[in-house]
């Protein structure tokens, strides 16, 4: 069963879209299995965004990242990494589909509400940074079936 990390930005916590988020996952019949609100560190942001380190936004990536609280999560279910980037929608709000988490909440680029990582890699990678294995919960939901 795959897994990914999401994570609701600043601007979706200081818009408190965290439960709107979090609801479109639950409804669509993903499970979660981590979460918390959390300060992201100047370290941790760097790291997490590394990729994008020779890119003329990362300053202001980091400086975003870490300038409040964001909602991390690890979500679990059949495609979850690539169906997860289908329901955020472009990394351009302008350019996100309506029905999409940055096309019907967001407006700029770097403000665009959520993280998700963007393959199998990435995935486990991210969910390591973020989380100790003791904070993920294994369990199946009975309902699972019927989804
Ligand atoms: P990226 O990994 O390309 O997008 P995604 O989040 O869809 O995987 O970029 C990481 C973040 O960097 C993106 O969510 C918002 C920010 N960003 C900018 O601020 N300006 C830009 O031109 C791009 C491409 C990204
Ligand atoms: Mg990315």
């Amino acid at each position: 069963m795959e897994r990914t990390y999401l994570m609701i930005k600043p601007d979706g916590v200081q818009r408190n879209l965290i439960g709107e988020v979090v609801s479109r996952f639950e409804k669509k019949g993903f499970t979660l299995v981590g979460a918390k609100l959390m300060t992201v560190t100047k370290d941790l942001a760097e790291t997490h965004y590394a990729e994008h380190k020779e890119r003329p936004f990362f300053g202001e990536l980091v400086d975003f990242i870490t300038s409040g609280p964001v909602f991390a999560m690890v979500w679990e279910g059949e495609n979850v990494i690539s169906t997860a980037r289908t329901m955020m929608g472009a990394t351009n709000p302008a350019e996100a589909a309506p029905g999409t988490i940055r096309g019907d909440y967001g407006v700029q680029v770097a403000m665009n509400v959520i993280h998700g990582s963007d393959s199998p890699e990435s995935a486990k990678r991210e969910i390591g940074i973020f989380f100790e294995d003791a904070e993920l919960n294994n369990y199946e939901k009975v309902v699972n079936k019927w989804v």
